[in-house]
């Protein structure tokens, strides 16, 4: 049976994914039908493309400063009206969307006997929790389709980060955890004592961030239980220990103080405005004065073409991300500094801007010197 240690043979896994899972043939073809199911959607996306970007709408985009995203989504919806290519690319994305979530399920139901063995936190009472008071209305939105939000299953956390991740996400998107690699080493310290994970779902980040200060004592916060338990999971399989605590990120509970780099990778487009300016109160709560703020999240609209700039907002909306449009249309320098942080700036790491980091600092003490925060 491959193990951890024994690899099945096959392609390549990626960065970041348990090389042990392997799936009954009737999941994993499936799942690879999806795959292929999206990817030959390519030539028609290129056609919509095209049309999008010799549109008028796309000229008015670029000479009005891209600054009307409802404006765009009109005139293009308008440009598209009654092309067979993007009804066939809308009902394909919807079917996608309803299917995939079960369709995983149904692989990891197929091999439980062994993906649970892989999937089980090893000590799950270890992982704190504020209780179901503290989880905001917001958060239960079936985020991605996934049935039943981020808890719908009691794995929902290897379903989605090991069999989706592996099977859409990263055909389609290419090596997404090097984007969370990239943004660990963003941070303005070569070296943390305390870090503050926000949203760390499965630890997909977090392990980027244990690989890149492994000095540091690190804390993830999230609301899913069920990824909390995969990311304690993850961490244990590694030698490693994090402190999980399942609590919003806008009210952790946390002590005052306690950390000097409070981050989140892909985190805010899944919060409310108002959630995600409590999020950057909370950070800067949590941070001792002198610590740093990284933020990474969604590319402004601001920053894209016009044709990515359609598409994100649209693939946003059938693709079940009622919070994308106003992240990508969000100040995060005027939230931040509105939350008290200083030195707020923001890069973009890869094509396209992103990922995009929002980096700030809480004003404060000189004792956190660069290089070694003490
Ligand atoms: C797209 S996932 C990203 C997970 C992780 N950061 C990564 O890099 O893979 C977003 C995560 O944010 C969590 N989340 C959304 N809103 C939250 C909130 N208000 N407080 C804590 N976690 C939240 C979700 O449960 C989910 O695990």
């Amino acid at each position: 049976m491959p193990t951890a240690a024994n690899p099945p043979a096959g392609p390549p896994v990626p960065d970041g994914m348990n090389p042990a899972v392997v799936l009954a043939q009737r999941g994993r073809a499936e799942l690879e039908f999806l795959a292929a199911a999206r990817a030959s959607l390519a030539p028609l996306r290129a056609r919509v493309r095209d049309r999008v970007e010799a549109s008028p709408a796309a000229a008015g985009w670029e000479r009005d400063g891209a600054a009307d995203i409802a404006r765009l989504r009109a005139e293009v919806a308008a440009e598209l009206d009654g092309m067979p290519e993007q009804a066939v690319i809308g009902a394909a994305l919807r079917w996608g969307r309803r299917t995939l979530t079960p369709r995983a399920e149904d692989a990891f139901a197929e091999r439980r006997d062994v993906l649970t063995g892989l999937a089980a936190a090893p000590d799950p009472g270890a992982i704190a929790d504020r209780g179901d008071a503290a989880v905001p209305r917001y958060w239960k939105y079936e985020f991605h389709g996934t049935r039943g939000g981020w808890d719908g299953h009691e794995h929902m956390g290897f379903v989605h980060h090991e069999l989706v991740y592996r099977h859409l996400l990263v055909p389609a998107y290419g090596d997404i955890f090097a984007q969370r690699a990239k943004v660990a080493g963003a941070a303005p310290r070569d070296r943390y004592r305390a870090i503050c994970d926000l949203g760390c779902g499965t630890g997909q980040y977090t392990l980027k961030l244990a690989e890149r200060y492994p000095d540091a004592r690190i804390t993830g916060v999230d609301l899913s239980a069920a990824s909390l338990r995969y990311a304690q999971r993850r961490a244990a399989d590694r030698g490693l220990r994090w402190d999980l605590l399942r609590a919003p990120a806008e009210d952790t509970g946390l002590p005052a103080g306690g950390h000097d780099l409070v981050t989140s990778f892909i985190l805010l487009h899944e919060m409310p405005p108002h959630a995600v300016a409590k999020a950057f109160a909370e950070a800067h709560r949590l941070l001792r004065p002198g610590g740093d703020l990284v933020f990474s999240d969604v590319a402004p609209y601001r920053r894209r073409g016009a044709h990515q700039a359609w598409l994100d907002d649209w693939d946003a909306e059938h693709g079940h991300e009622p919070w994308w449009r106003p992240a990508a249309q969000a100040d995060l320098v005027a939230v931040a500094e509105a939350a008290g942080f200083g030195d707020v700036r923001q890069v973009a790491l890869g094509p396209g801007s992103y990922p995009w980091v929002t980096i700030a600092r809480k004003p404060g003490a000189e004792h956190l010197r660069e290089g070694g925060a003490s």
